[in-house]
């Protein structure tokens, strides 16, 4: 996408955002804001039936207090099980995915209804939190256990912006620190991104770029 000096470059293609409609703004949107990670939160409704959907409106917030935000849509204009069960319990897990987990996480993604759980649909191992009163996916190498920090509204199409306190990390110990580090080894994480749609971006070669220092 270079020019030389005398040739002018093609004009841009200026979307106005509020003369395209929501589908189009969305795909925009997840299209370009990429690779994203995907929280895939567990949570339990408080009839005690465990809920599992993968969320790629997520990202890290704060470090201290230590803060992750996920958004939530509706379905019909009702809040989505997942935010249902987080202002129940007060508290959720977020299950990174990473290459193992893809298929698994997309299983879980189906719209079913409250009484639906989705560790079953996805045939996953399930295990208790310590932190919070819900579950998690037990072969999941790296989970936060939240509680509930705050909920933003987010307007329009009811999007809700969730933001959880990390409580605890939970590691699998295959996952390892550089040395003298809290720094996990993402080469053994090996995490996956969403792409717009149906698109998901598996680790490329990791890059290693110090920061450069001013004299
Ligand atoms: C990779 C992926 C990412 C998703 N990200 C979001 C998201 O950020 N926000 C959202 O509301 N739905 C998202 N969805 C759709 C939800 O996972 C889906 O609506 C799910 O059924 C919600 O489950 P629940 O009703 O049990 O909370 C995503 C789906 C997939 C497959």
């Amino acid at each position: 996408m270079t020019h030389s000096r005398n040739d002018p470059a093609p004009p841009a293609l200026m979307i106005d955002t509020s003369r395209i409609g929501g589908r189009e703004r969305y795909q925009l949107l997840t299209s370009l804001v990429v690779p994203r990670p995907i929280g895939w939160l567990s949570t339990r409704s408080g009839a005690g039936v465990p809920n599992l959907a993968p969320f790629s409106y997520f990202a890290a917030l704060s470090a201290t207090p230590m803060l992750v935000g996920i958004s939530i849509g509706s379905r019909g204009g009702i809040p989505k099980d997942s935010l249902l069960n987080i202002r129940d319990i007060g508290g959720f897990c977020v299950n990174i995915v990473t290459e193992r987990q893809l298929t698994a996480m997309n299983d879980s993604a189906g719209e079913h209804g409250p009484e639906v759980d989705e560790f079953d649909v996805a045939g996953l191992p399930m295990a208790e939190a310590e932190r919070v009163g819900a579950p998690y996916v037990e072969n999941c190498p790296a989970v936060f256990e939240c509680r509930l920090f705050k909920e933003v509204e987010l307007g329009g199409t009811a999007n809700t912006l969730v933001i959880g306190e990390v409580l605890a990390v939970r590691l699998h110990p295959e996952l390892h620190f550089a040395p003298g580090t809290h720094l996990v080894d993402p080469e053994a994480l090996r995490p996956v991104g969403r792409l717009g749609g149906e698109f998901y971006a598996p680790l490329g070669p990791v890059l290693r770029i110090p920061r450069s220092v001013v004299p």
